[in-house]
């Protein structure tokens, strides 16, 4: 079986044979499009090859999977497990040139979003990993970071953007801040995963840490709102000020927004939600720490009274 086209060029970045030169005219080979068309040739030759073999039995087997429609293949429930690491498709950036990365972010046109709000949790995370909104954020992201969440999670947080460590593993939370924000579940008898999931503003690592920008807030709202509503939690906690000020509508500062119970509507639905300061603020300034308790504290106490 021949290698696809695309995957040939991964495999020589992934052995750093690379880089591989693009004609300004031509098609980038690692374009969703182009990928998409690879594997749907990739996929007419395997039934060709299939029903030239000598092996009837094995023959038609393979050939009846090859040709099932992405849509008869089950999907898994919409409260789904752990979201996997999702590695980009787009090559890093020493290799293309044609993204410009200093374009603004834009807002998904309304045919994605009528895609996102009708997502399950793996179909929006596939959509997220080959998203393409933010030319900043493509051009210097590894990973997609999704989120993490068990169908179990009554309580969902929201932080802000991956940073290096989780830009590498593609998962929220797993550098210093994780460690401490895992500690403050633990101690509240909270487990993360089975009691709360982990979900950020932006799904991708801002440059250097950078703060993310109003049109990368904006333009990633869409799967952050989608997230919630599949999530459909019992108590939410912003523990960051963007997510505190997108999900509250809201410019005040997290100082004067945390202390009080607010609402996040979600699907119609009035969803509790307790604003607290972000794990790595809290590591610079661990004074912060006895506050934060209390938030956590008082989301805990809103998820037992709901029980
Ligand atoms: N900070 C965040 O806001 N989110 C992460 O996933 C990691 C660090």
């Amino acid at each position: 079986m021949s290698m696809k086209n695309s995957e040939a060029i991964r495999l020589w970045m992934a052995m750093e044979i690379g880089p591989y030169w693009i004609g300004r005219d031509d098609e980038d080979p690692l374009s969703p499009a182009a990928i998409a068309q690879d594997e749907s040739e990739q996929r007419s030759q395997e039934v060709t090859q299939v029903s030239l073999s000598t092996q009837p039995k094995q023959a038609t087997v393979s050939a009846k999977v090859a040709q099932v429609p992405q849509e008869q293949i089950p999907q898994t429930p919409q409260r789904v497990q752990f979201t996997p690491t999702q590695r980009v498709t787009t090559p890093p950036s020493a290799t293309v040139k044609r993204i410009d990365a200093s374009a603004p972010a834009k807002e998904p046109d309304s045919e994605t979003i009528a895609r996102i709000h009708t997502a399950n949790w793996q179909e929006l995370g596939s959509m997220v990993a080959s998203c393409q909104l933010c030319p900043t954020l493509v051009q210097n992201r590894l990973s997609t970071v999704f989120g993490t969440a068990e169908p179990t999670a009554r309580m969902v947080i929201v932080g802000e953007a991956p940073g290096r460590d989780e830009d590498l593993q593609g998962k929220p939370f797993v550098g210093k801040s994780g460690e401490l924000l895992e500690n403050i579940l633990r101690a509240c008898g909270l487990k993360r995963g089975s009691d709360v999931a982990i979900i950020n503003v932006l799904k991708c690592r801002p440059p250097n840490n950078r703060d993310p920008q109003d049109d990368e807030i904006r333009a990633c709202s869409h799967f952050l709102r989608r997230q919630l509503e599949i999530l459909n939690p019992t108590v939410i906690v912003l523990a960051s000020r963007f997510a505190a000020q997108k999900l509250l509508n809201t410019e005040l500062s997290t100082g004067k927004l945390r202390g009080s119970v607010h609402k996040v509507e979600i699907a119609g639905r009035s969803v509790p939600a307790v604003v607290t300061y972000h794990p790595s603020y809290l590591l610079r300034s661990p004074v912060a720490k006895n506050d934060a308790w209390r938030d956590f504290c008082a989301a805990k106490d809103l998820l037992v009274q709901s029980a």
